[in-house]
């Protein structure tokens, strides 16, 4: 089975499946495809992590993008850098990430899983999702770029053929020649020459050098489950780990999930998982992360520290960090294939559509995840900006991410696998898909569909998706002291196996058209 945003893409996946292919060779193929059929978030010029877990081992793939040579601990300090220019690119790792899982778990070969997407790069029809996001992003005057607009620029309606000729000719490169004709070759000289043109900082030195890691997942329990979670440069797993050991230290399922009691319990840990964010995480490579985060007895103190009836301010949680007064997108795959090898991955552009710069000769979309370290060094606002050392920029240095897929096992066998895009909200999408399931015995389809809540320590404030109940959650929340907005969260494409009957329950999430296709 395989569920994610784009329906060919997960018919492709179930195509790989059928033919005898595993679940690796599967998300390769569907990764692919969607760089082509989801340019919003899916592609070959960003980065991702790829989890990868059967009922007794698992590992983890970091094919997030890097920081160039060139680039600077202070570069977006003074705000000047665009959000959507080449200098707010980084390196990209999606190519090196699906090679290195090929290597280890490909079973088919690599010319045939990227056969389908060529084949789309050469033309498929777009459906309404996709015609509206192309067309809403076309009206963003902040969409500058004239590559960009000359491959997308039309206004779209569902059965347009969408044809990307020289992403084509790319993944036609990638699939005869492998990774290092993308990270050597003739596409590394055309980003290069692209950033010299404008500025940009990503040379084919940068480009040679990047590698995509095998890195250990966090491993953790939670109620007889056992939890597989992304490890760093993923502040994911490590904030999902945390934040199930301090549920774990309540009766969390004693009130309905909406109820003000639940709401209000699940913010007070997501407000805490966050502020340990901000201080701690960011690329192992370069900052030391301290394993108490993770820690039951750590988890104890902190479940200490919440009033039941009272919010706290987030403020009283800085401790060393200084609070100064200042003023995306992402998407995620689940698949299981016959023999119970599972793949969460969730990779990205960082925001819609990335840098919205389209690589000239090469076709492809640059990311902007440069964006997602810390800008400021020092300077942590109540707005959410964070300025702590552990995320600054670095030559080489891997963006801290907020990606979080998370497979679950009960029992040494796989029972469910999750994951979302939508920033730092993911990794409460993601607990809150983990709670509804494993606290409130939810179906996938209930527990994915079900309104979100996130806390990210600052602003200090619960963010909630709205309901028919949720203007009488609000006064509630309110008189325990929170302030409450209303705000929608990312797609979780999620498949739970049943472990009664072993079957394959796909929820594809409702808030878009993502479709469970199995066999
Ligand atoms: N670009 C979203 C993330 O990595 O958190």
């Amino acid at each position: 089975m395989v569920v994610c945003v784009c329906p060919i893409a997960a018919d492709v996946g179930v195509g790989v499946l059928k033919s005898g292919g595993n679940a690796v060779d599967a998300a390769i193929a569907v990764a692919f495809a969607e760089a082509v059929t989801w340019p919003e978030a899916g592609n070959i010029g960003g980065g991702g992590f790829m989890l990868v877990a059967n009922g007794t081992e698992a590992t983890f793939f970091d094919y997030r993008e890097a920081a160039p040579a060139l680039a600077t601990k202070t570069m977006f300090a003074d705000g000047k850098i665009d959000f959507r220019s080449h200098q707010s690119a980084g390196v990209p790792g999606t190519v090196r990430g699906m090679e290195l899982a090929h290597k280890r778990f490909g079973t088919k070969p690599w010319k045939d899983l990227l056969a389908p997407a060529v084949k789309l790069a050469a033309g498929f029809p777009v459906d309404t999702p996709l015609a509206k996001r192309i067309n809403d992003v076309l009206k963003d005057p902040k969409t500058t770029n004239a590559e960009f607009r000359r491959i997308f620029g039309r206004e779209w309606e569902a059965g347009d053929t969408l044809k990307q000729p020289e992403l084509a000719k790319t993944l036609a490169g990638i699939a005869e020649h492998g990774a290092d004709w993308f990270y050597t070759g003739p596409p590394a000289e055309q980003l290069e020459a692209e950033m010299k043109a404008e500025g940009g900082l990503i040379r084919k030195s940068d480009l040679a050098k990047y590698a995509a890691k095998e890195r250990k997942p966090l491993l953790g329990t939670y109620r007889g489950y056992e939890i597989v979670a992304a490890p760093p440069p993923s502040s994911g797993g490590t904030a999902i780990l945390e934040s199930l050991n301090i549920l774990e230290q309540f009766n969390v399922s004693k009130h309905p999930r909406h109820s003000p009691e639940t709401v209000h319990l699940l913010a007070e840990v997501q407000r805490r998982a966050f502020r340990d964010r901000a201080e701690f995480l960011g690329d192992p490579d370069f900052t030391t992360i301290p394993e108490h985060l993770t820690s039951k007895e750590y988890a104890k103190k902190l479940a200490m520290t919440i009033d039941m009836g009272r919010a706290t301010k987030s403020e009283s949680l800085a401790g060393t960090i200084p609070i100064t007064e200042m003023g995306g997108n992402t998407t995620h795959f689940s698949i299981v294939d016959k023999n119970g090898l599972c793949v969460s991955n969730t990779y990205t552009l960082e925001m819609n559509f990335g840098s919205r710069i389209v690589v000239r000769g090469a076709g492809f979309i640059l990311n902007n995840e440069m964006t997602d370290f810390n800008p400021i060094p020092g300077t942590t606002t109540r707005a959410g900006k964070i300025g702590t050392d552990a995320n600054l920029v670095a030559p080489g240095k891997r963006m801290l991410s907020s990606m979080t897929p998370t497979i679950v096992r009960k029992g040494g066998k796989p029972y469910l696998v999750t994951g979302s895009p939508g920033g730092r909200t993911i990794i409460n999408t993601v607990l809150c898909v983990l709670v509804n399931t494993l606290d409130y015995d939810m179906t996938p389809t209930a527990a994915v569909d079900a309104p979100r809540q996130h806390h990210q320590w600052f602003p200090d404030r619960i963010s909630i998706e709205k309901s028919s109940t949720s203007a009488d959650l609000v006064v509630k929340l309110k008189a325990m002291g929170h302030t409450v907005t209303e705000s929608r969260q990312g797609d979780a494409h999620t498949i739970r196996i049943d472990p009664m009957t072993g079957l394959f329950q796909g929820a594809a999430d409702k808030r878009l058209n993502g479709k469970a296709s199995g066999y």
